[in-house]
């Protein structure tokens, strides 16, 4: 089976390797930190404004010194830094490679597959202690990224994720023994396996373990972090939403509300279902959701609130497990304490 253990790279980690998605805007220094204090691997979120992501890896690292965990290297950041290829430029992102040295680099999001080589070549050669980390949602992306990059991780992204992933996708239930399948057929051995989709408590963690991963991934728990940078409606909207499989839609629309969309184009995202959605659904026109989308963006809910819900507020289909707002390091601590308890029933009932 392919895998190479997280916590040769990794040494503060508790296992199981518990990762803070690089959500943009919402995973900033302090969810970062908590998360890397609590014994797992917490992510900056990436961010077109270089100047904004130099002073968020400026803090982070501030946050860290003097936080006495095993090192992964004399002068790691040991704190990963997301990258979103279509919306970052690969020369800025490697400037800040070389003077932070962050502990990883997580890639998403290319026009081209391509672009994932290019900026995995160039970030290995700005620094030695980075592992590469990749997200990609389908069996056939992940075998040939780890043909042509090698990265150290592959996050694998089911289709229940919030945010951003692949418009077709399936569920981390076949898409991560498929893709173990894969690549151990061809002999692509040393990669670590990381699932995100979904997870949101600790049966969930376990069943991605039981699967094949690694480590796993929570992007829409951590939005009910105490240290996630979030409106208070956004949070009260994540708290509040039950069945995420109903509440929760995927659409292209939700990139078109405040202009055109920039994503790549077989992208779409995981959002509650809003207004907005449901005008787009009705035939409204583009210009007229646009117009009553900047109007919410006007009030102090800023469009997040039931009564007027037009803004995006990304989620996964796990956001109805997500119930209250807590610590990062509290949810850590649940989590990992759940998915022993999930593991040990599971076992008592193999027998
Ligand atoms: C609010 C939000 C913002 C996100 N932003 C990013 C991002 O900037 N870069 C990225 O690689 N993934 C991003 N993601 C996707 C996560 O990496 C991850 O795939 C997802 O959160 C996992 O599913 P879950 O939300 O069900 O835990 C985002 C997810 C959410 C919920």
């Amino acid at each position: 089976m392919p895998s190479r253990p997280l916590f040769q790279d990794y040494p503060w980690v508790s296992s199981p390797a518990i990762i803070s998605a690089p959500m943009s805007g919402f995973a900033g220094p302090a969810l970062a930190h908590a998360v890397y204090k609590a014994g797992g691997i917490g992510f900056l979120g990436g961010l077109p404004d270089t100047k904004a992501l130099y002073t968020a890896l400026q803090d982070v690292t501030e946050l860290v010194t003097g936080t006495r965990l095993p090192q992964p290297g004399a002068d790691a950041l040991p704190i990963g830094l997301g990258a979103l290829l279509f919306a970052q430029k690969l020369d800025e992102v490697v400037a800040l490679v070389k003077v932070f040295r962050p502990v990883a680099v997580w890639l998403f999001a290319a026009h081209e597959f391509a672009d994932f080589k290019r900026w995995t070549e160039e970030i290995r050669k700005a620094s030695n202690v980075t592992k590469i980390w990749i997200q990609i949602g389908s069996v056939t992306g992940a075998v040939k990224l780890a043909q042509s990059c090698k990265p150290d991780v592959l996050v694998l992204q089911g289709a229940d994720a919030g945010g951003h992933g692949g418009e077709k996708g399936a569920g981390i239930i076949s898409l991560i023994p498929e893709t173990l399948y894969a690549l151990q057929r061809l002999g692509l051995n040393d990669v670590s396996i990381v699932a995100a989709g979904g997870i949101a408590d600790g049966s969930s963690v376990a069943a991605a373990l039981t699967l094949g991963a690694d480590g796993v991934v929570m992007g829409t728990r951590f939005l009910a972090a105490e240290e996630t940078t979030v409106h208070p409606s956004y949070q009260a909207a994540i708290l509040e939403t039950e069945d995420g499989g109903q509440t929760t839609v995927r659409a292209k629309v939700f990139d078109e509300l405040a202009g055109p969309n920039i994503w790549p184009r077989d992208f779409d995202g995981r959002a509650l279902i809003a207004q907005s959605y449901r005008d787009h659904i009705k035939g409204i026109s583009i210009e007229e959701i646009r117009k009553s989308h900047a109007e919410a963006k006007q009030t102090s809910h800023l469009g997040f609130d039931q009564e007027n819900r037009r803004a995006a507020i990304w989620a996964g289909t796990g956001v109805g497990l997500v119930r209250e707002k807590a610590h990062a390091s509290d949810i850590l601590t649940e989590v990992r304490q759940a998915a022993k308890v999930a593991l040990e029933r599971a076992m008592t009932i193999m027998g």
